[in-house]
């Protein structure tokens, strides 16, 4: 029986592959897609999601637009990664579908309530949104089987020397999450630096011969110009999909369970992870912490997924 699944999303170009993973997999029943700002202002991430969504042929899975700025402090968008409209690169049709009438928070909670079975959360861009959502409407909580989110690192960080973007735009969100008692699941960077969209990728990309492959091949050949500009990566990273190939097949990310503490005050590590691998803190584990990935299963299972979705009618 399919996984129901919820996706919150600040499309982005990793977010985009992270939706069309998870339309084009029967085994996940995406119940709906909610848009955070980060990558891009809240409507540009929206707009996108949307975009991505009628590509997929999904345009039957409600989208909901949530916050347009974290808890605390300004949001700074990544326009040096992902363009001025956030999808910078293919040109994409301007979207036939309307967002949902209800912001983001009540469209993920009626969905919860309305569900046969709990919900996985699953969340590519800054928390803002799941912390809103679990402050707010603490009910749902027994009714949300686990949330996994792309977002830390165990390592360091990119948008600064410690903090993961997600993390870093909203710390304080990502601390509401980590200590709200629910099933956590964190995919750093740690772990999503190793799934680089190669030549090879975006070569498989175009040789499916549909207009869908094409888009995917000229989304990574842009994300790959500024990733190679900003930190001189080869290739880029395709970070927000591997969350969703977690819940799709656990089996891909190796985890093991440690306290993640996010860091608030740090003059300069505000917004880091802290993750006590080896129990050194005294706090108790708090999250399923990703450390391994096997990289060629993933990029098959994205590109099965892909192939299905140029199939579909
Ligand atoms: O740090 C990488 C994360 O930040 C990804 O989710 C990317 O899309 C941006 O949101
Ligand atoms: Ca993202």
């Amino acid at each position: 029986m399919a996984e129901p699944v919820i996706i919150d999303c600040d499309p982005g170009h990793d977010d985009a592959l992270a939706l069309l993973l998870a339309a084009g997999d029967s085994r996940l029943r995406l119940l709906g897609v909610t848009t955070v700002a980060g990558n891009q202002t809240l409507d540009k991430t929206t707009r996108n999601a949307l975009r991505i969504l009628a590509l997929a042929g999904a345009v039957d899975v409600p989208v909901a637009a949530g916050s347009d700025r974290p808890l605390v402090g300004e949001l700074t968008v990544a326009e040096d990664i992902h363009g001025s409209s956030g999808l910078d690169g293919p040109e994409l049709d301007v979207p036939v579908a309307e967002v949902a009438g209800v912001h983001a928070i009540e469209l993920t909670r009626r969905l919860i309530a309305g569900s046969d079975r709990s919900v996985t959360l699953i969340a590519t861009g800054p928390l803002t949104n799941v912390a809103l959502l679990l402050r707010s409407h603490p009910e749902v909580m027994p009714r949300v089987r686990r949330v996994v989110f792309m977002g830390g690192s165990t390592e360091r960080g990119n948008t600064t020397p410690y903090g993961e973007f997600n993390i870093a735009t909203d710390p304080e969100a990502a601390d509401i999450v980590l200590r709200s008692g629910l099933p956590v699941t964190m995919i750093g960077l740690n772990v999503t630096h190793q799934a680089l969209a190669t030549d090879e990728v975006i070569a498989e990309f175009l040789a499916m011969g549909t207009r869908l492959g094409v888009i995917c091949a000229e989304l990574m050949t842009f994300f790959a110009s500024t990733y190679r500009r900003v930190f001189g990566f080869a290739h880029p990273p395709v970070h927000d999909p591997i969350a969703v190939a977690a819940v799709l097949e656990p089996s891909l990310v190796r985890t093991v369970e440690a306290p993640v503490l996010v860091e608030l005050g740090g003059a300069y590590t505000r917004g880091a992870t802290v993750v006590d691998l080896h129990r050194r803190t005294g706090h108790s584990p708090n999250a399923d912490v990703a450390v391994g990935l096997d990289v060629q299963a993933f990029w098959r299972l994205l590109m099965d997924a892909v192939g299905r979705l140029n199939r579909a009618p």
